[in-house]
């Protein structure tokens, strides 16, 4: 038989990519969202990359009656937990709303777990717990800074819960993986990233512009200590994170590594400066970006990349995709969408 595994906010941007590649692999998936941002056209696309049927439970991880009747009616021994808010400006303005929902969820989810004797936790953590390094590239020894945002706040404290949880159930296993910054879609264009309103993250907001639906991109920020001045991020593949995942999940099935709870960095361990990401997609899709100097933008760091060697030798897991088909799919999937508009 074969093994299920559960996707809370599954509908979502990287749940979606990651649904695909755990079918993939050969797992079956139950997803499990309330759409609060997502659209049920993730779950349908899903369905079409993989020619599967996949059951969708529009469920509140939040409301514990109604995610226990899920774990009631589906045998899975593990979860992976994609379902929380995640705009940094917005956690600044309505704290509460991210602490309600980041942590409610995650407690709901790990208690349940517990008590169903679901082994296994996948957490989607965030290189944010790292705040503004010391020291390029980080490693999972790199010291955790202080949170600069109640959203980076709410993976630290997941983070912390997850440990101690595991520390007390020993049945328990747990990964928090940490993702860099995730971008592109899958090759398909049938799945993608969905921004709600202005992008507030780059790459949206660099295809929008080419897409004509904004004017001008703003540069936040050109006179940082780097080589062109621009801040620096290690920008992963949506398609490449999803499959870290399964490479995860695989290690806590086979409860391969001595320690119950691990840490993984996952990024490409590469580099790349805001205005290399522009140039590049201009030149993966041939494309003249509009763009402009702006001021540095609030709470920005400046640089940040990953050392994913812990992730490559311990989960056999690498990115394996080049930017430029990274870029060249983030277009793809704007003009599906700017089509599904019209
Ligand atoms: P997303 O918003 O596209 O996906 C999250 C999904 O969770 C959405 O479909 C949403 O409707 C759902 N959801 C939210 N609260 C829920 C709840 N209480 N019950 C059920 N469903 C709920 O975001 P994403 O980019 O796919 O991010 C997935 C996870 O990865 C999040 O935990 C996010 O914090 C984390 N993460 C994202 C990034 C990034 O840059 N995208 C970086 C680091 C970590
Ligand atoms: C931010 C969050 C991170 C979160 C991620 C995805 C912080 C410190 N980090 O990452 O926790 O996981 O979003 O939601 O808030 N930029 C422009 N013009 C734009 C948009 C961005 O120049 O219009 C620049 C930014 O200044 C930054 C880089 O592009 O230097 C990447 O920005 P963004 O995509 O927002 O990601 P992060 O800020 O790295």
């Amino acid at each position: 038989m074969k093994e299920t595994v559960l996707v809370t906010g599954g509908a979502g941007y990287i749940g979606s990519h990651t649904a695909v590649e755990l079918i993939n692999a050969g797992f079956d998936v139950v997803i499990a969202d309330n759409l609060s941002n997502s659209d049920l056209q993730a779950v349908e696309g899903v369905r079409r990359i993989t020619g599967r049927e996949i059951p969708f439970e529009q469920v509140d991880c939040c409301d514990r009656e109604a995610f226990k009747r899920l774990f009631e009616r589906y045998e899975f021994r593990s979860a992976i937990h994609f379902a929380a808010s995640k705009a940094v400006g917005e956690s600044v303005e309505q704290p509460l709303k991210y602490y309600r929902n980041n942590l409610t969820s995650f407690l709901n989810l790990v208690e349940l777990m517990r008590d169903f004797h679901r082994p296994n936790i996948l957490f989607s953590s965030s290189c944010t717990v790292y705040g503004e390094p010391d020291k390029q590239p980080v490693t999972e020894q790199t010291p955790r800074k202080p949170a600069t945002s109640p959203y980076g706040n709410t993976k630290q404290m997941c983070e912390d819960i997850l440990r101690d949880s595991i520390a007390a159930i020993p049945e328990m296993r747990g990964i928090a993986l940490r993702y860099f910054n995730p971008i592109g879609a899958h090759p398909s264009a049938l799945i993608g990233e969905l921004p709600r309103g202005v992008p507030q993250n780059l790459l949206p907001y660099v295809t929008q512009t080419a897409a004509g639906i904004r004017e001008c991109l703003s540069i936040f920020g050109d006179d940082y200590p780097t080589p062109d001045g621009t801040c620096i991020r290690d920008y992963i593949d949506v398609v490449d994170l999803a499959r870290a995942h399964v490479a995860a999940l695989h290690r806590m099935l086979e409860k391969r590594g001595t320690e119950r709870y691990e840490v993984f960095n996952v990024g490409t361990g590469r580099g790349v400066s805001v205005l290399e990401l522009v140039k590049g997609f201009e030149k993966a899709n041939n494309l003249k970006i509009n763009y402009r100097i702006a001021p540095r933008r609030a709470g920005d760091i400046v640089a940040i990349w990953a050392d994913p060697s812990l992730a490559n030798r311990e989960l056999g897991w690498h990115a394996e995709r080049t930017l430029e088909e990274t870029l060249h799919a983030a277009w793809e999937w704007q003009c599906h969408l700017d089509r599904r508009e019209k």
